[in-house]
């Protein structure tokens, strides 16, 4: 079977030896081609006059040359001129990649979008990266990770296992967040022979105390089959659409679904997820069919 790492080099090699397509797939497309990818729908149990604009961040994945602060503040103006209700971000704010000239650190990327507005608030959650790249939250085996704190410094709320109710013209509604569920690298040092999730959807939900919809953001949407019907919709990143994407197909995917959850709107026994291409990469700085992409989601209109 070969993996994502070895697909990623296999395109990234084989780029190389074409270099007008390589500057698409590696400059042109990553880099200049973020686009607002648009989303209307009306998911079950939704009271009739709730209209909510959700726009989304997901996979930042912070670096330079590829992710400075600076087009991080330039996406965040962007997502705030799309007018939202309520901006979520998804995860995964650390780089995913070594190809890169330097680091850029939470003190960094936090602040950057710290500019991010919306009348009903930013809310957060972390992704594997942000995890991963904590080694003192990888030794104990819990957080508060270095990117949590930096994004509370930045006044923008995370939600690790935990909802939260809020409120449009009269309507309630919930949004949960789910903790990360590959937060835990293995490792001999840590005592772990496997990944290990701190997520916990029973216990998230368990803090929803009315019948108003839930929005539940999960970074990986491999959640996805064991989210309940009560969850209006359910939104991811995580998988970058496997940043190469031709025809509808992802070759590689993070997923133990594959292509099942791989991007954008699937609907299985009438609930709802949202899978994002997300805005960076992992491993290779390349996408291919698969432009970086702000979401802009219209509940209640459709
Ligand atoms: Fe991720």
């Amino acid at each position: 079977m070969i993996t994502r790492r070895g697909f990623l080099r296999l395109i990234g090699g084989s780029f190389l030896s074409a270099v007008s397509l390589s500057a698409y797939a590696v400059g042109l497309e990553p880099m200049l081609l973020t686009h607002v990818k648009r989303y209307s729908l009306t998911p079950p149990n939704s009271p009739a006059g709730l209209r909510l604009r959700v726009v989304a961040l997901a996979d930042i994945h912070a670096c330079r040359p590829w992710m400075t602060p600076e087009r991080i503040r330039s996406l965040a103006e962007r997502a705030n001129t799309l007018q939202p209700d309520l901006i979520v971000l998804l995860g995964d704010y650390a780089a995913g990649t070594r190809l890169v000239t330097d680091w850029v650190g939470s003190s960094e990327w936090a602040p950057a979008l710290s500019g991010l507005r919306a009348p009903l608030g930013v809310w957060s959650i972390l992704g594997n990266h942000d995890w991963w790249e904590d080694l003192s939250a990888q030794k104990a085996g819990l957080g508060p990770t270095v990117a949590r704190r930096a994004l509370e410094r930045a006044g923008i709320p995370v939600l690790e296992n935990d909802a939260v109710r809020l409120e449009k013209d009269g309507h309630n509604f919930w949004v949960a967040g789910l903790a990360d569920q590959l937060a835990l690298r293995p490792g001999k040092a840590w005592g772990r022979s496997g990944f290990k999730g701190l997520d916990d959807l029973h216990g998230t939900l368990a803090s929803v105390s009315d019948t108003a919809p839930v929005i539940l953001l999960a970074h990986e949407p491999d959640i996805f089959p064991k989210v309940p019907s009560r969850v209006s919709l359910t939104l991811s990143g995580h998988t970058h659409g496997g940043q190469v994407r031709l025809f509808g197909y992802s070759p590689v995917v993070p997923s133990r679904f594959g292509n099942r959850f791989a991007y954008g709107h699937v609907v299985e026994e009438n609930r709802n997820l949202i899978v994002s291409g997300g805005l960076g990469f992992s491993i290779l700085p390349v996408r291919f069919g698969m432009r970086p992409e702000i979401l802009s989601i219209e509940l209640g209109s459709a």
